[in-house]
């Protein structure tokens, strides 16, 4: 949809970006100058607007705070060599939130208040987004409940922020899971496919417990039997078994449908290799890893893209991984993924809006 809504624009005078140090950028530390906002009252969205990006005002009884409703995106913006905004997937952002949204009872945010929103924002501090390869800007779109209410029921009112990052690498290095067999992320039934901001805050104690015995991230488990590999929770799971990708599939609505995961998926295919969508058992993997035939294992998501995974502990016992050599399928479609984010190459599959 083309149409375009009204956003009243307060630029700030005292702009961050001449103190920001754009080659040392910690994931999520380097805020840019704006938000776009929009309220929701009265049944429908409406004040939009660009301001200076700062605290929000909030009441100790908004029930965000308290019962968590409240959903977000994560997305990324890249600058191609003539200095041209490229945002990769964004309609597909606009859809998961949605979908997240419902889940929460929280109200459709329609598709062209988060374009025009987005797009404003991105011209608005456009010297923000990084021009440098392995670097790009990180968007966050999110909704959450805004009404002043302890009673338990979907709130009245609701606020939708987009903010932006400057960010380089989610994952300096490659990353060391531990499959996850005693807590649970996600439950059928529950909110595990939903971008909802509970999801994640009910993963930091096991991943913490993790990361004392000095593993990087979880590979959760379902949660009936926790026999079956699921995802981590910064990224959807894939492996490489014999000449077969394997990942999770989406029917179980446990699993976030990442976008990169999907991208993946269909460059995968194209790139003629045996993708099976299915559960694969922590018994196989084990068994795998045993025998040597776990070729590749690597996480995808917007904000880690492709992560090499260094070792994975089943069961008690730790395998270390072969290193990502510059033939493996992990390092040539992260590859193919950045030439079409960076417009390096032409986007056959219509992924690139471009600003
Ligand atoms: C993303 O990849 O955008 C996420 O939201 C994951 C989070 C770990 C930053």
């Amino acid at each position: 949809m083309n149409t375009t809504i009204e956003i009243q624009i307060n630029q700030t005078s005292d702009s961050k970006l001449s103190q920001t140090d754009f080659d040392n950028l910690q994931f999520g530390q380097t805020i840019s100058d704006h938000m776009f906002v929009a309220d929701f009252k009265d049944g429908e969205w409406g004040e939009f607007r660009i301001e200076p990006y700062a605290p929000l005002t909030l009441n100790p009884a908004n029930s965000t705070l308290h019962y968590g409703q409240s959903v977000f995106e994560g997305m990324k913006a890249y600058k191609n060599k003539d200095g041209e905004t490229l945002i990769f997937r964004p309609e597909e952002n606009q859809k998961r939130l949605n979908d997240s949204a419902q889940r929460m009872c929280i109200p459709e945010l329609p598709e062209e208040i988060f374009m025009s929103g987005l797009k404003k924002l991105l011209e608005v501090d456009n010297a923000w987004i990084p021009n440098k390869d392995g670097y790009s800007l990180y968007i966050r779109p999110f909704i959450f409940a805004t009404d002043d209410f302890l009673g338990i029921r979907p709130s009245s009112n609701y606020k939708f922020i987009i903010f932006t990052c400057p960010v380089g690498h989610y994952y300096a290095k490659p990353v060391k899971v531990k499959v996850e067999t005693k807590y649970s992320r996600a439950a059928e039934g529950g909110t595990g496919y939903a971008k909802a901001a509970g999801n994640y805050a009910g993963s930091l104690y096991p991943a913490l417990l993790a990361q004392k015995e000095g593993y990087d991230q979880l590979l959760w488990t379902d949660a009936k039997s926790h026999q079956f590999i699921e995802e981590s929770g910064t990224m959807n799971i894939m492996f490489i078994i014999n000449d077969t990708l394997i990942t999770a599939p989406l029917t179980t609505s446990t699993i976030l449908a990442g976008i990169t995961r999907e991208s993946v998926l269909i460059l995968a295919k194209e790139m003629g290799l045996n993708v099976e969508e299915r559960f694969l058992r922590v018994a196989e993997l084990e068994e795998a890893l045993e025998k040597g035939s776990v070729v590749e294992a690597f996480g995808t998501g917007t904000a880690a893209t492709i992560a090499h995974i260094s070792l994975i502990s089943v069961n008690g016992k730790d395998f270390t991984l072969p290193e990502k050599p510059s033939d493996s399928f992990s390092y040539n479609v992260l590859e193919e993924l950045d030439a079409i984010k960076y417009g390096k190459k032409e986007d056959p599959y219509g992924w690139i809006t471009k600003l």
